[in-house]
């Protein structure tokens, strides 16, 4: 038995593959570095579904059928009671996503891209005591996800640097979540069940929930002179420094790059404090210097959180919103390895070892 199933193949997969010696991340044939020069995210969800549902979508239809589908959910917004409100914003997305009707068709896929990107927004708004701003189905997803978050039509930037965080993370490999809405598309229980179980596994702080916590480092840091010290004192009191490390990657995490080239157009637009990219890249080379000294065995580099954390607080969303944005992105990649697992998987049953107590002998 692998605890955690460490190095177990449990799917043959044509969407993602990462390759933590190399550092390089392929999705669907084409290498990150080169998709973010390109994609939107109407490009990756096209790419990633390509082939995988019965219905063909070419990119002017998926981007109509898409923003249809943002202005249909937004009717779900009143179900938002204040009991509900009370929760994190990834439980209320995950408790309106589980009211939405489960299939496998093109339609269910198309509503469960555009749920999240309209309940976030909303969530938050109505968190800040504002009303929830509806969609505007001919924006793109981006451009429209930003315009509900801040009543403020965003500038092209922003609209891109959204785009690059999305294309980034649509999908990564046989990862907890992937791996629980291939679980469950097994059992042919729909698209809507995948990604409810999913979202559910991403909220996890070993998975989706790091990077506020990178913000609240770069907070206790504070200046540039106090990164050293402030590392090497956590450090010294056994903790993880946030943003570095990974289980597969043993190089640079190559979505960092992705994220930190998004950030830079950002800042070259002035539309991020520069003092705070001073502090968080002073942060960075002293906590590789110190990993590096500190830890000689393992190598140990930044990784997607990391960048993640800039650029969202640079995109305005409140640390507490981060997971949820994570959810946005992914779900592509939810619903994609769903149907590949439905279309040619069989029902995912692994054996357990019994270790407990033995029946007494009559
Ligand atoms: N800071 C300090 N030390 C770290 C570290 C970090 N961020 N990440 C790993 N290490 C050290 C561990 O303490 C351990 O050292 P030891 O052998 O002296 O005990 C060694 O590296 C291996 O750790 P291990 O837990 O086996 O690594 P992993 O590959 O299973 O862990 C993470 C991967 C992501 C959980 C881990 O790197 C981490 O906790 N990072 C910080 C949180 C984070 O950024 N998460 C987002 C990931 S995308």
């Amino acid at each position: 038995m692998k605890n955690g199933l460490e190095d177990v193949v449990a799917a043959e997969t044509q969407l993602s593959d990462v390759n933590g010696e190399a550092g390089q991340l392929v999705i669907r044939g084409v290498s990150l570095d080169r998709l973010v020069e390109y994609a939107r995210y109407e490009d990756v969800a096209l790419l990633l579904l390509d082939g995988l549902l019965e219905e063909r979508l070419d990119r002017d239809s998926l981007c109509l059928r898409l923003g249809q589908m943002r202005k249909e959910v937004f009717s779900h917004i009143g179900a938002i009671d204040d009991d509900l409100l009370h929760l994190p914003p990834v439980d209320i997305m995950r408790a309106l996503i589980a009211r939405l009707a489960d299939g496998d068709d093109l339609d269910t896929a198309l509503r469960l891209l555009a749920a999240p990107a309209v309940f976030l927004p909303a969530i938050l708004r109505l968190k800040r005591g504002e009303t929830p701003i509806a969609p505007t189905p001919s924006l793109s997803q981006s451009a429209d996800i930003l315009t509900m978050l801040s009543a403020a039509v965003p500038g092209a930037v922003q609209v891109a640097a959204l785009d690059t965080y999305l294309v980034t993370i649509s999908d990564h490999g046989l990862n907890a979540s992937t791996f629980a809405s291939r679980v469950i598309a097994s059992t042919k229980a729909g698209l809507t069940s995948s990604v409810v179980a999913a979202l559910s596994a991403l909220k996890g702080p070993l998975h989706g929930g790091a990077p506020g916590p990178v913000l609240d480092m770069l907070d206790a840091v504070g200046t540039k002179d106090n990164a050293a010290r402030w590392l090497g004192r956590a450090l010294d009191r056994g903790e993880r420094l946030m943003g570095f490390g990974h289980r597969i990657y043993r190089v640079r995490d190559p979505r960092a790059d992705a994220l930190k080239g998004a950030l830079t157009q950002m800042i070259a637009a002035g539309q991020v404090d520069r003092d705070r990219i001073g502090l968080a890249e002073a942060v960075e080379q002293s906590a590789l210097a110190i990993l590096k000294e500190r830890k000689p065995g393992r190598p140990l580099d930044v990784n997607v959180e990391f960048y993640t954390a800039l650029l969202l607080d640079a995109l305005t969303f409140p640390r507490d919103a981060f997971t949820g944005v994570f959810a946005i992105g992914r779900t592509i990649g939810w619903i994609a390895h769903a149907r590949e697992q439905s279309l040619e998987g069989r029902l995912i049953r692994p054996r357990s070892v019994y270790v407990g107590p033995l029946p007494k002998a009559a």
